[in-house]
């Protein structure tokens, strides 16, 4: 059974700290339409602690802030586009203060945060759940405009182009969508698309990220022709909850940034072996420093403490993260916090202009999905939901002076699941999914050689013929798309980081231990030309 097109002037797949920024910045006569696949708050962003980087301090500096954001990507962002960032911040973070977002403020002004890699404090925040505050913040906004259309539970299988439907050019004019609650595939049709799907860290069996981080929008975009770049830059975060009963949770870096150590078992500080910042240096050298204590002395993690700071201090800095550990039995006043790195972020993306521009017309990217040229070889704290901000308002003001040029959308054909039955083995998919992930975590992890992406390679490869087989004849659920799409990222972090051939920030190879001659270069895949719609033509599309 299907229902009847759902038709936007925008469609906004993803409703994190991108997708609400654009939606809230397109003019107020268009009709958009923002789609999520789980509820609506249920993105990275929700679960964002540290805060949002700005320059708002008087004696810091916008070139200060790009300096540190070029330092951390080891020289490889873009500097137009991260000066672009920096300057832009302080403006956004004006426009989430009228929104009503709740800043954490000392003496009138807005507390300002220290995190790894930034030489001044420079991250406003609220408390340590700045995501969530945020995430509310937008999405009151947004559940306050009458022409924006929230639809939860919605999860986007493909990207609705002319190309692949067989018409002149390449425009993209749609998606199509499982929605969950009724189990059909519905079309949407809009005259401008915003990928907002967020990262891809599910990929891997550890991660700080929600269970939702499993890649669509690259894999979407890929699938429809899109180039990607830089996917190798995987980016680990240092300090996360180790507990086995804990799912894993991030302990913010602004715990380092406040005063907090890391210590081996017997408490003996180490990371200023590693680096003369300390605590405080990038991300990748700080995951990879207590990767390699973690492997030399057969540890099952460090420990990061903050116990040596007044109770009260720590109590109201980190009320979430004092009551959650305080949940496992660690009381963070008293005690050091066990952690290990997990997968944070996911660096390179769907490549796109100034203006969130893909290679296909009319289709954007923003946020964690896509590679604007900001992060390079390792993001720099707090500059993520920086990004989302910048260029949710970029597209969204791009998209508003197009919008004339917009020319009538096409018929669209039903999905078709006439060749399709219901699976007779789930089971196979919650396999293939475990698999997946703990291939990526064995071997494509914050150390890698040759030989274990070319073993990653293989497994994936079998993996991705499996899945695509299933998928062409089972109907489609929310779990088997997703592992679609994983599949797919995986295999382009493993192509991406078998194409460095030198150690840059987040990716090290010890094949490749130093970095190559010259200005360093991005990663930069290219797509075969798109196949069919495999739900369309099962008989082409097998192998796709
Ligand atoms: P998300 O917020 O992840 O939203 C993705 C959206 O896309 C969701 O609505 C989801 O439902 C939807 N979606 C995905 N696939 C589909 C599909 N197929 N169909 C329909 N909808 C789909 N960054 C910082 O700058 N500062 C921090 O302090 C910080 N702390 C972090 C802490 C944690 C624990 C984590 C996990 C990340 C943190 N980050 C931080 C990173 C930052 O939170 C994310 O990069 C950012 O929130 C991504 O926002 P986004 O809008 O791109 O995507
Ligand atoms: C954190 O609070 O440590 C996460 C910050 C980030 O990912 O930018």
């Amino acid at each position: 059974m299907t229902a009847a097109p759902h038709t936007f002037d925008v469609l906004i797949l993803g409703s994190g700290a991108a997708g609400l920024t654009c939606a809230l910045h397109l003019p107020g006569g268009l009709r958009v339409g923002v789609l999520a696949k789980n509820a609506m708050f249920e993105g990275s962003t929700q679960w964002a602690q540290g805060g949002i980087a700005a320059v708002l301090d008087p004696t810091d500096s916008v070139a200060s802030h790009v300096e540190d954001t070029l330092d951390s990507g080891a020289a490889l962002p873009h500097r137009a586009v991260v000066e672009r960032i920096a300057s832009e911040a302080a403006d956004l973070i004006g426009w989430l203060e009228r929104l009503g977002m709740p800043f954490t403020r000392e003496k009138g002004r807005l507390h300002l945060t220290r995190e790894g890699g930034h030489s001044h404090r420079r991250v406003a925040h609220a408390q340590d759940a700045t995501g969530a505050a945020l995430e509310s913040t937008l999405l009151r906004a947004a559940r306050a405009r009458r022409t924006i259309t929230l639809l939860d539970q919605h999860t986007a299988i493909d990207l609705i182009t002319t190309r692949r439907l067989g018409l002149e050019g390449d425009r993209c004019v749609g998606a199509y969508a499982l929605n969950r609650n009724t189990g059909h595939v519905e079309v949407f049709r809009a005259r401008f698309v915003v990928l907002a799907t967020g990262g891809a860290s599910k990929v891997y069996l550890y991660t700080t990220n929600p269970d939702g981080s499993t890649g669509d929008g690259i894999a979407m975009a890929w699938r429809a022709g899109c180039r990607v770049a830089n996917m190798e830059f995987i980016q680990f975060h240092p300090t996360a909850l180790f507990d086995p009963r804990a799912k894993t949770y991030l302990i913010s870096e602004a715990v380092r940034g406040e005063g907090g150590r890391l210590l081996l078992p017997d408490g003996t500080p180490f990371m200023h072996r590693y680096d003369p910042r300390g605590e405080l240096a990038p991300r990748d050298i700080v995951a990879r420093a207590i990767d390699h204590e973690m492997k030399r002395l057969g540890l099952d993690c460090v420990y990061l403490d903050i116990s040596h700071k007044p109770p009260e201090f720590v109590r109201e800095h980190f009320p979430t993260i004092y009551a959650r550990c305080l949940e496992y039995g660690y009381d963070i006043t008293r005690q050091p916090i066990p952690v290990v790195p997990a997968a944070h972020y996911t660096c390179g993306g769907v490549m796109v202009d100034e203006h969130g521009r893909t290679d296909i017309d009319r289709l954007y990217a923003i946020g964690e999905v896509s590679h604007t040229g900001l992060h390079g070889a390792n993001r720099l704290a707090s500059n993520s939901l920086l990004e989302c901000l910048v260029y949710g308002r970029a597209a969204a003001q791009d998209i508003a002076r197009r919008m004339r040029e917009a020319n009538a959308l096409p018929e669209i054909p039903e999905w078709d699941e006439s060749q399709v039955t219901d699976s007779d083995e789930e089971v196979v998919v919650s396999h293939n999914w475990h698999e997946l992930r703990q291939t990526m975590w064995d071997y494509v992890g914050i150390v890698r050689t040759t030989k274990r992406l070319e073993r990653a390679l293989n497994r994936i490869d079998l993996l991705k013929r499996e899945i695509n087989d299933y998928y062409g004849h089972f109907r489609v659920t929310h779990n088997l798309i997703e592992l679609r799409n994983l599949v797919v990222v995986a295999e382009l972090i493993v192509r991406c980081a078998m194409a460095r051939k030198e150690s840059r920030g987040l990716h090290y190879i010890l094949d490749h231990p130093g970095l190559l001659p010259g200005p360093p270069e991005d990663t930069v895949l290219t797509p075969e030309p798109p196949k069919p719609y495999p739900h369309l033509h099962p008989e082409e599309a097998s192998g796709a």
